[in-house]
């Protein structure tokens, strides 16, 4: 996500997405309308007729609960708030829970909902903190329409309790369970990075659901001693955490293509080599492939360093430099013998040089690669000047050169990753023509590099601190001292058959 900062949020987008907000509210209220019809396709007109002022306050609450949803992304993350993609993705993901936990509840038991799904989902589509909040506002969402409709979305469940006043201890565990399961998903399944995990994941959340209905049946425990109907019903909580991973699971990658979002899973199936741009890479730039294997590697590491997503940080990196597929024989690390730009004028290379960042870009958004993604290619090279062709340009024109002509068009970068990917892409090809490479000669040039970078200002969009800097140099450094080190020198000897020491005449044996 871009930094809010570096985004002009204008006022209309605001308001636009204040009326997506209410159309998607209009469209909520519309959905509970159509499922109190159908869950009793008979009596809904007397519901109608008997309980408006519930429909009333039901849709009054809905609108409070989605104006707290608004009102925490326009102070958290208005960036988020004005992608109107994301506003129907909140709103896709509500409805879906809501009629899951509907069909659940209605034809399995009130405890087999699968509560803790959206919270599951909010966590791999957003992140941690939205997940916590929007999981809570669906608790109160379901909690709101079971109390206002019959309870439709528990299947009825509530209403065939004997005893006065059950029904409403009934309903209040019920907003326990739902807030508590998904809360509880989210804090555990951070570390997941699986999908086997995810499933692991039900067991995790099976425990405070357990103790939860425990809770709950307490009282006819010890009233009727009816231990059957309590295992059965945490048999119910137990089966209800395990839907709630396995359909997320099922809704994720419908939900990644869809709205184009970027989660873990899908991170690590687009740094597979079975994706077609690498495969290209690997087959039509090797080069550029190996080079940018190395970048990924110290953007992953870079990256964890100073707590951004190490996961997005190599990705991007396995796609940065994608636009050289366009001429990949015009970049020196997929060239042999023959250098094209010998025969062009410097302004054409340069040309051709600088177009593989827009290239990139435009080669990753036609692929439907996510804009993160995207946005790194167009970015890891800022509006740096190509020195190469400036200093070529210089010579040949006696000082007639423009500067302008001789840059990359930028954007500079806007996150943390871009900047990670433009200080790592420099450093491996600094460090790859570094004849001596030891640690402080390494050192010195990652130095050069971020200060060169800094005093033009290629940061000045992104929110990366000093303290973000240094710790990426020194993660950088440590890292292409280890890509780069030097091998002991191998003795010239080789073995015979009989295992005896010969001196070996085929020449240098470093391995
Ligand atoms: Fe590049
Ligand atoms: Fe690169």
């Amino acid at each position: 996500m871009k930094s809010e900062d570096t985004i002009r949020i204008g006022k209309g987008r605001l308001i636009g997405s204040a009326l997506v907000f209410a159309a998607c509210y209009l469209v909520f209220i519309l959905f509970v309308f159509l499922m109190i019809v159908i869950n009793s396709p008979t009596k809904w007109q007397n519901y109608f007729a008997e309980n408006f002022p519930k429909f009333l306050s039901l849709c009054i609450c809905v609108l409070l609960l989605f104006y707290i949803v608004y009102y925490y992304y326009y102070f958290e993350d208005k960036a988020f708030l004005v992608d109107l993609r994301n506003v129907c993705l909140v709103f896709a993901l509500f409805i879906l829970c809501v009629l899951l936990c509907y069909i659940f509840g209605r034809f399995v038991s009130v405890f087999a909902r699968p509560t803790a799904m959206l919270a599951l989902l909010c966590l791999f589509l957003f992140n941690r903190r939205q997940a916590i909040l929007l999981n809570f506002v669906f608790s109160l969402l379901l909690f709101v329409i079971d109390t206002y409709t019959e309870n439709f979305a528990a299947g009825g469940a509530y209403t065939t309790v004997p005893e006065v006043g059950a029904q409403n201890a009934e309903v209040y565990f019920s907003l326990m369970l739902g807030f508590v399961c998904g809360t509880f998903a989210v804090l555990t399944a951070g570390s997941v990075k699986t999908r086997g995990g995810m499933l692991l994941l039900g067991t995790f959340v099976s425990i405070p659901t357990v103790i939860i209905i425990l809770l709950l049946e307490l009282p006819a425990i010890n009233v009727q001693n009816n231990w059957i109907a309590y295992v059965a019903s945490a048999g119910y909580g137990i089966l209800g955490c395990f839907l709630s991973s396995a359909l997320a699971m099922c809704f994720l990658p419908l939900f990644e293509f869809v709205f184009n979002r970027l989660t873990v899973f899908r991170l690590r199936e687009l740094t597979s080599a079975n994706v077609p741009l690498i495969k290209r890479l690997r087959t039509e730039a090797p080069g550029t492939f190996n080079h940018s294997l190395i970048v990924a590697q110290l953007a992953e590491t870079s990256a964890i360093a100073i707590g951004e997503n190490a996961e997005l940080a190599r990705a991007a990196a396995y796609y940065h430099d994608v636009g050289k597929l366009k001429q990949p024989d015009c970049f020196t690390e997929n060239q042999t013998d023959y250098n094209v730009h010998d025969e062009l004028t410097p302004e054409l290379s340069a040309d051709i040089i600088r177009s593989h960042a827009k290239d990139g870009y435009d080669l990753l958004t036609a692929a439907r690669l996510p804009e993160e993604i995207a946005d790194v290619a167009r970015e890891h090279h800022g509006t740096l000047p190509i020195k190469y062709f400036y200093d070529k340009a210089m010579r040949l024109s006696g000082g007639d050169a423009n500067i302008r002509d001789y840059s990359y068009l930028g954007p500079t970068p806007h996150t943390k990753i871009a900047a990670i990917i433009m200080i790592a892409d420099a450093s491996e090809a600094a460090a790859r023509a570094l004849k001596d490479r030891s640690p402080e000669n390494v050192e010195r040039v990652v130095r050069s590099i971020i200060e060169e970078r800094m005093d033009l200002d290629q940061f000045a969009t992104c929110d990366i601190t000093m303290r973000d800097l240094t710790i990426i140099k020194q993660t950088i450094v440590d890292a292409l001292s280890g890509v780069h080190h030097h091998r002991v020198k191998y003795p010239s000897i080789r073995f015979n058959r009989e295992r005896q020491a010969v001196v070996d005449t085929s020449g240098d044996e470093n391995e």
